[in-house]
């Protein structure tokens, strides 16, 4: 007998929104294992634990991490939280490395978030709770300069009673570390700012600094050799920054794979760098570009970023500082010029 099933509108309204649980349920178990990704839900949490790095791995920057250190043994001998404070640096230089390395050596949970996330007072307490006497890790915590008031005149009990105060009642919370990053210490509200103590500034890296955090990234990618006339040439090149010393880590060893190699070889970091339009002194297109334009005449920021095209905080976060640190650009009333160490380059 062939049965039928004939539900009532109840019944398959019913299992509709079984199904349809059970198939959202189905993409996001598939989402996850095939991507890692998570796709948001409104109950999911707005931070991520912070990774564990050893200062042992961390390289350079000696007086932050020789005052970091000694404010953890601080907060360890008397027993009180490791006080608020700030990264300050350009992006990749270190900063979350740092924050890693703090809770790493405190061994108490850390979780991360980004300042445009924390937009209620809410958002920053399910944080707060979650660490639990740990740190609480705002990246970009410039961000929070664009949030409301309400956040800001929250975080300062927060920060400086460790008191909790929202529209639902008043209460203690366990006292905590907030260690802001950001690459622009003073767009944050400065009540906020007088509370993160020193901030902690992250300064230029060594060529031999660079090539150890060369090693350390290939280390990281599983490589398992770099020779070291690679990683002093990727030092060289990578504008004395980590990250992008890693990324440049990762883009050889992809020519080293492409060819077949097992090993990177010195060959493969020259077939990289020419790819990329990269030269021996680690200057890229774009770079000549300005230092061509900078020959004919002086020319303010705004104006250099669009002849670039692209917006001034770019060109003021990832042009500029290379060009000034390496001696070939200075400022002045008429904006951006070249040096006579520029010109010499430029003419040579
Ligand atoms: N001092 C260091 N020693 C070893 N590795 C480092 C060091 N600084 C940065 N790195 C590496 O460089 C990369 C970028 O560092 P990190 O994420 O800490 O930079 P950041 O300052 O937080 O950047 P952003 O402003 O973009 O958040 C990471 O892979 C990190 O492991
Ligand atoms: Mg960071």
């Amino acid at each position: 007998m062939n049965w039928q099933w004939s539900p009532t509108k109840k019944q398959f309204e019913k299992r509709v929104a079984i199904e349809t649980k059970w198939e959202l349920a189905k993409m996001r178990l598939e989402d996850i294992r095939e991507t890692g990704y998570v796709p948001a839900a409104s109950q999911q949490r707005q931070f991520a634990e912070l990774p564990h790095m050893s200062f042992s791995e961390y390289i350079g920057q000696e007086n932050a991490v020789e005052r970091l250190r000694a404010a953890i043994t601080a907060a360890k001998r008397t027993g009180k939280p490791l006080p608020h404070c700030a990264l300050i640096g350009p992006a990749g230089m270190g900063k979350t490395s740092l924050a890693s390395c703090a809770a790493d050596s405190l061994d108490r949970p850390a979780f991360m978030t980004v300042g445009s996330a924390l937009t209620n007072i809410q958002d920053v307490a399910s944080l707060v709770d979650a660490v639990n006497g740990g740190i609480a890790f705002v990246d970009e915590a410039h961000d929070l300069a664009r949030a409301d008031l309400p956040i800001v005149s929250g975080l300062l009990p927060l920060l400086q009673d460790f008191m909790l105060h929202t529209e639902t009642g008043s209460r203690p919370v366990v006292p905590f570390t907030m260690i802001f990053a950001t690459t622009t210490f003073g767009l944050l509200d400065p009540a906020i700012r007088s509370r993160m103590g020193i901030p902690y500034e992250l300064s230029g890296y060594t060529a031999e600094e660079l090539s150890q955090i060369a090693q350390f990234h290939a280390r990281k990618q599983g490589i398992i050799s770099l020779p070291e006339s690679v990683a002093q040439e990727v030092a060289r090149r990578c504008r004395g920054n980590p990250r992008m010393c890693g990324n440049l880590v990762g883009e050889i060893n992809n020519f080293t794979l492409a060819a077949g190699g097992k090993d990177i070889i010195l060959n493969d970091a020259l077939k990289a760098f020419s790819v990329l339009g990269i030269d021996e002194n680690g200057f890229n297109k774009t770079d000549w570009r300005l230092l061509n334009l900078l020959k004919e005449r002086p020319c303010a920021i705004s104006r250099c970023a669009g002849y670039l095209g692209m917006d001034k905080r770019t060109f003021e976060e990832i042009i500029f500082p290379f060009l000034f640190n390496s001696g070939l650009v200075i400022t002045s009333s008429k904006g951006l010029e070249l040096t006579t160490a520029g010109t010499e380059l430029v003419d040579g």
